[in-house]
């Protein structure tokens, strides 16, 4: 059957069967963002937070099954006090809208890194989130690390790949 769209129909088909069950991705980049616009380090960290909402939604939409950002290092706390607050900052307002919004999103959101060193507030929100997110299952998940060490993480990887037989 010929679509208003024409051939391209079809070749949507088979891209979708080769649609990836995971992609991560290590955030970079906001600070050059930003300075490249002439605006200040924290207008490229909101673009970012942004960002990875709205590809969120379009993974969620492809049918893909997970997507994972890197967002904040163990490295990264050396960075101006004032980038790091408003950091946090995001961080806390992407919790709140996520607590309101993520049922009818259809989106698991779900926080990993070692997170007891954040704000007794964001680890609150952090509950509530997880809470929310055990009353979504089978639905996409979204996944942020934050306080992370990249190599205990590859670390991490290699032993569960191991011990799943390779
Ligand atoms: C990397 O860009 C960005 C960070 C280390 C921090 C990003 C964290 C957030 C925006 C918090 C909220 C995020 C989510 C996903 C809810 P960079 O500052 O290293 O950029 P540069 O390489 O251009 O300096």
């Amino acid at each position: 059957m010929k679509t208003d769209m024409g051939l391209p129909h079809d070749n949507m088909v088979g891209d979708r069967a080769n649609i990836p069950h995971h992609v991560a991705i290590i955030m970079d980049g906001n600070g050059r963002w930003a300075k490249k616009r002439g605006l200040p380090r924290t207008a490229g960290h909101k673009a970012g937070a942004e960002t990875f909402r709205t590809i969120a939604g379009h993974c969620r939409d492809l049918g893909m099954d997970y997507f994972t950002v890197y967002a904040f290092s163990t490295e990264n706390w050396k960075r101006p006090a004032e980038e790091v607050e408003a950091i946090m900052g995001l961080l806390e307002k992407y919790l709140i809208d996520s607590v309101n919004e993520m049922e009818e999103d259809r989106i698991r959101l779900k926080f990993f890194g070692d997170t007891s060193v954040l704000t007794p507030r964001l680890q609150e929100l952090i509950r509530r989130t997880d809470e929310i997110a055990e009353r979504l299952p089978g639905c996409f998940h979204a996944n942020v690390y934050v306080n992370y060490v990249g190599r205990v993480e590859i670390l991490r990887a290699a032993r569960a790949l191991a011990a799943s037989g390779g």
